[in-house]
C-alpha cells in the first residue's frame, strides 16, 4: 500500500492567512496540520507517501523533507499538479507514482481522530472484495457536503476467512454532491482507498461546473460500471481544517490528545504557575504568568505578566506580555502587548503585532490583511 496525501489547492476558504502560507502547513499543537496525516498513514504501516503539490511547492518541500526525520525506511516524494483541477485530477498527476498499487488518499487539510490500521490492514488483504473504500460521518447539515447513500445489508467484506474483526463496510448506492433533497446524513471524508481502477474512472469523468474534476464523481463512475465501492462509518473526529471556523477546533482536539512536557531548556519563575497539560517548547521563558492548559508554548516564546488559557497554541518566537489570550492560536514571532480585555477565539498570523495604543487621537489602530476579521470590545 502506498499513501498519497493532496496538499496542492488554492486554499481561499483561508485567507488572509493562506495568502502568505499553504493551508497545509498551519499548525495545530504547534505542528503542521499536513505531519498529522502523514503520521496517520505511517501508524497504518504506510511508509512510502507520495505528496501532491502546487504553487506552495517549495514550502511544503522545505517542511516535510524527504521524510527521514519519522525513520529510515520512511520515503516522502513530490508531485507537481499542474494547477488545481480537481481531487480526480490530482490521482491522475499521481498514477507515475501510484503505479498498480492499492493506496490510500488523504487530504492534506484534513485531520481525523481513528487509527486508519485496521482499514489499511482489511484494504490490503488479497482477497478483499472490494476495490474502493470511502469514510464517512454524520453531519449535521447535509447539504453542503458530498453525501453517501447506503445498501441496507451488510455484504461480506473479505473474499476469504481472516478479517481485522471490524464490522464489513457496507456497499455504496450512489454519492451526490451538495444534494438539495439529502438521501442520508452521511457524508463524505477526505480519506479514500482506491486500487487502480479508479485511474480509469478519473480518465472516463469531465469536470463538475465548478470546472473540476470531482473525486465523487470518479467513484460514482466505479458504481455506474458495476464495482464494489465499501463505506464506513468514521468512529472518531473528521475536522475539515481548510475552513477558518474549524481550526480552533482541531486544534482543541490535538491539543486534548497532547502529551504535556516541558522542554529541559525552558525557564519558568518560581512566579508562575502551569495548571493542567502544559507543554513548553525549547527556550521559552515563562515569567510572572499563568498558563492553564491544555495549551502549548512555541520554542523561544516569551511569556511575562500574562495569562494563557486553556486550548491555546502560541508559535515560535512570539511575545506576550501584561494581556490574556486563551482558545486562539497565535502564529509565529507574533507580539502581543498590553492588552486589555481578553483575547478570545482568535487566529493571530505570523509577525503580527496586537497592543494598546496611548497615541492620539485615541481610537483603534488596524492593520489588516484582505479578509481580516476583528470583533473589538463595546466601550
Ligand atoms: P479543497 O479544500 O477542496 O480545495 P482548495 O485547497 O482549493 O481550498 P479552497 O476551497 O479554500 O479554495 O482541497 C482539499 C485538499 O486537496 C487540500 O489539501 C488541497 C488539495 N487539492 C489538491 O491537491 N489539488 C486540487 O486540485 C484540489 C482542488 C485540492
Amino acid at each position: 500500500m502506498k499513501g498519497l496525501i493532496l496538499s496542492g489547492g488554492k486554499g481561499t476558504r483561508l485567507r488572509p492567512l493562506t495568502y502568505t502560507r499553504a493551508k497545509q502547513l498551519l499548525p495545530l499543537a504547534n505542528k503542521p496540520v499536513l505531519f498529522y496525516a502523514i503520521e496517520s498513514l505511517l501508524a497504518a504501516g504506510i511508509e512510502e507517501i507520495g505528496i501532491v503539490v502546487g504553487d506552495t511547492h517549495a514550502e511544503i518541500e522545505a517542511a516535510v523533507g524527504d521524510g527521514s526525520r519519522w525513520g529510515a525506511n520512511v520515503r516522502i516524494q513530490f508531485i507537481a499538479q499542474e494547477a488545481p483541477l480537481g481531487l480526480a485530477h490530482a490521482v491522475k498527476t499521481a498514477q507515475p507514482f501510484l503505479g498498480e498499487d492499492r493506496f490510500v488518499m488523504f487530504l492534506g487539510d484534513n485531520l481525523i481522530g481513528e487509527a486508519l490500521a485496521p482499514m489499511v490492514r482489511d484494504f490490503a488483504a488479497p482477497d478483499c472484495a472490494y476495490r474502493c473504500h470511502i469514510l464517512l460521518t454524520e453531519v449535521e447539515n447535509p447539504s453542503q457536503f458530498g453525501i453517501a447513500e447506503l445498501e441496507p445489508a451488510p455484504v461480506p467484506a473479505l473474499v476469504g476467512e481472516a478479517g481485522s474483526g471490524t464490522p464489513a463496510p457496507l456497499r455504496v448506492r450512489r454519492l451526490v454532491e451538495k444534494p438539495a433533497v439529502p438521501p442520508s446524513n452521511l457524508a463524505l471524508v477526505g480519506i479514500y482507498f482506491f486500487d487502480s481502477r479508479i485511474f480509469t474512472a478519473a480518465d472516463a469523468i469531465q469536470p463538475s461546473a465548478r470546472g473540476e474534476l470531482e473525486i465523487t464523481d470518479a467513484i460514482q463512475w466505479l458504481i455506474d460500471h458495476g464495482h464494489d465501492v465499501r463505506a464506513q462509518r468514521l468512529r472518531g473526529y473528521w475536522i475539515d481544517t481548510g475552513k477558518m471556523e474549524d481550526i480552533l477546533d482541531a486544534n482543541r482536539q490535538v491539543l486534548l490528545g497532547l502529551e504535556p512536557t516541558i522542554d529541559p531548556t525552558a525557564i519558568i519563575s518560581e512566579t508562575s504557575a502551569l495548571h493542567g497539560a502544559v507543554t513548553i517548547q525549547a527556550g521559552a521563558r515563562i515569567e510572572n504568568s499563568v498558563i492553564r492548559g491544555p495549551a502549548i508554548i512555541g520554542e523561544r516564546c516569551v511569556i511575562q505578566n500574562a495569562y494563557i488559557g486553556p486550548f491555546t497554541s502560541i508559535y515560535h518566537d512570539t511575545r506576550i506580555t501584561a494581556s490574556e489570550v486563551e482558545y486562539s492560536i497565535v502564529l509565529e514571532h507574533s507580539q502581543i502587548v498590553d492588552v486589555r480585555g481578553r483575547i478570545e477565539e482568535s487566529l493571530i498570523g505570523r509577525h503580527s503585532e496586537v497592543y494598546t495604543s496611548t497615541r492620539k487621537p485615541r481610537g483603534h489602530k488596524l492593520m489588516l490583511g484582505d479578509h481580516s476579521r476583528v470583533g473589538v470590545l463595546p466601550s
